[in-house]
């Protein structure tokens, strides 16, 4: 286990995630903001090896976020290496959005990445409408850098600093 709270469990991902996975993946309003592609099983196998390699390689990934009470696999928060940088993210099933439960993981998810990962310098990119994103970087003190163009679409890049990490 990675972290919880009253309501969640946030732990690594496991091969046997990857139905649970998938389902959450090809609902497109899942990935709107961030390529607007659904996503094939095949894809969300990937995904998820991908995320295993990093726990090995790195010692940090996307994490899955799973309800205490019926242990149903909610989304994913957590960390990439990417060329830029360590990439913050995360994603939701639409059922449980606006209920607070992307910020409360959030924040335990960053807690973590500062305090056990050591980590001192995070970056995060946002689609410059994904109002909910942004109010959760800026509610966790992310600070907005530049704009960018990904994937055609405009793009903003947050940075939080850490510092006497
Ligand atoms: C973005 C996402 C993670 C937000 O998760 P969530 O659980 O709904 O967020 P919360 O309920 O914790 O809300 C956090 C804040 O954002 C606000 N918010 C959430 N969704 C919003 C929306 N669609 N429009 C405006 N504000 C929104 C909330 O009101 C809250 O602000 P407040 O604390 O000032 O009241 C979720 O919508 C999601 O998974 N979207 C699809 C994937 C995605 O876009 N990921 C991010 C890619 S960068």
């Amino acid at each position: 286990m990675i972290t919880e709270n009253e309501k969640l469990f946030i732990e690594k991902f496991k091969r046997s995630d990857i139905s649970e996975w998938s389902k959450i993946e090809s609902d497109p309003k899942v990935r709107h903001f961030v390529d607007g592609k659904k996503q094939t099983y095949k894809q969300s196998e990937e995904y998820i090896k991908k995320n295993i390699l990093s726990y090995d390689n790195n010692g940090f990934g996307r994490y899955a976020v799973r309800l205490k009470k019926n242990k149903q696999l909610i989304g994913m928060c957590g960390f990439l290496e990417e060329d830029y940088g360590i990439d913050f993210g995360y994603r939701y099933t639409p059922s449980v959005w606006r209920n607070g439960i992307g910020f409360d993981v959030a924040k335990l998810v960053i807690n973590y990445g500062i305090k056990k990962l050591k980590l001192y310098k995070i970056l995060a990119l946002t689609h410059e409408d994904n109002h909910g994103s942004i109010r959760i970087l800026e509610k966790l003190d992310f600070i907005k850098k530049n704009k960018i163009i990904l994937h055609k679409q405009n793009t903003y890049i947050f940075k939080l600093e850490i510092k006497n990490n």
